[in-house]
């Protein structure tokens, strides 16, 4: 089996990639103050730009939707220009990058809000565990306000602004982050959504909120744009459902109605978010359980190598395949994976926050092979 099959070029809606090696959203709490992308980011993520498409760490929609420490924003002028210099840099390099947003709520802490408010979710249940705070202290999850019926429509609206912040910024397109157990996929789980209003209850009540993020997204950016991440089997954040597979292939089968630019799901085999192994979840998967659900583009993520990524395109259960942590460690991994190289491996310790150490100083083929 040839690594070449990773190399067929793929058109993810209006998005044409040279290869179908992407690199998924990576939080890496590096942004400046005021949550402004700074210039080492663009460098970050324009070492990276011959992945088939860069997906962009996890950005807050407003001011309210933070979740930890230095994590970026995209709803003040400041931020756009950040994001902007970042995307300069990868189109400069033939790079394509979409912004990933996101509301954190439940899995945040009040004191990420301008206003000391408590996280809101989808009803009052403190997610387990410990939060950071901004000031990279842990504290206990609060109890999250359950959001009140008339004050959904404001979450949706900052969804909407953030993608059209996103144009001004020039990105190709934007991810909802509609996994590993934040605002969304607090909606879409039953363990985390109680509600009685028409966004809880029956699945198709948990999707509406999904749903009317993306068709506000379509709104802006048009849906060949649009793209969506979910993690069924995914835990994160304490998220459980009741029974994943049904209420998983009903999501996806209206997503699919939207004609989007992808669909991306994770593997839970690396519990989500490339943390340990669970064998509790350990046997799903979700390439197989709902690849026939979606009739558009699929990437794939969790735990993969190239060989594994190879055999899941040729089953044809994924259309390209997102390598995360190797692509922290690889800032030229399409071109190891081509030529068989040795890769450089993840260190955790750097993984979050800090300066340039673990971010843009693993070294290049070239460079390594110096050494
Ligand atoms: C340091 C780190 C940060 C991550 N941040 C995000 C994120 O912001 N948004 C997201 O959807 N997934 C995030 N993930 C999950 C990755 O996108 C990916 O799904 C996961 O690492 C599994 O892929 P891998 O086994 O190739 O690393 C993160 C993972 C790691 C290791």
């Amino acid at each position: 089996m040839s690594a070449d099959y990773l190399f067929v070029p793929l058109q993810l809606g209006a998005l044409s990639l040279p290869n179908r090696i992407v690199m998924p959203a990576l939080t890496r709490m590096r942004a400046g103050p005021g949550g402004v992308p700074l210039p080492i980011s663009a460098e970050y993520y324009a070492q990276r730009a011959s992945a088939g498409l860069i997906v962009t760490e996890a950005t807050a929609i407003s001011a309210n939707a933070h979740g930890y420490p230095q994590m970026p924003g995209i709803y003040s002028p400041d931020q756009i220009a950040g994001w902007r210099r970042v995307t300069e840099a990868v189109h400069a390099k033939g790079g394509l990058i979409v912004l990933q947003i996101v509301h954190h709520e439940r899995w945040s802490h009040s004191s990420y809000n301008p206003d000391g408010s408590p996280p809101v979710a989808p009803s009052s249940i403190a997610a387990p565990g410990l939060a950071y705070t901004p000031a990279f202290q842990q504290a206990p999850f609060e109890t999250p306000h359950a959001l009140e019926t008339d004050e959904i429509p404001e979450i949706v609206e900052a969804f909407w602004n953030a993608a059209r912040n996103a144009l001004d910024a020039n990105f190709d397109g934007v991810e909802i982050h509609g996994a590993n157990g934040f605002l969304l996929d607090q909606f879409l789980q039953d363990g985390s959504n109680h509600r009685n209003d028409e966004y809880g209850g029956s699945i198709e009540n948990r999707t509406r909120l999904l749903l009317e993020v993306v068709d506000a997204i379509i709104d802006v950016i048009g849906a060949d744009r649009t793209a969506v991440r979910l993690s069924p089997h995914g835990n994160l954040g304490g998220l459980s459902d009741s029974d994943t597979v049904p209420h998983f292939i009903y999501v996806i089968r209206e997503l699919g109605k939207r004609e989007l630019a992808y669909l991306h799901m994770i593997e839970p085999r690396a519990s989500s978010a490339g943390f340990g192994d669970d064998a509790s979840v350990d046997n799903a998967n979700n390439a197989a359980l709902f690849r026939h659900a979606f009739d558009g583009p699929m990437i794939t993520a969790g735990g993969y190598s190239p060989e594994a990524a190879v055999q899941v395109l040729e089953s044809k259960l994924a259309d390209a395949v997102a390598f995360g942590r190797m692509f922290v460690a690889n800032p030229d991994l399409p071109e190891r994976i081509r030529g068989g190289a040795a890769l450089n491996r993840f260190d955790r310790a750097t993984a979050y926050a800090g300066g340039s150490q673990g971010y843009t100083d693993y070294p290049r083929l070239a460079a390594a092979s110096q050494v």
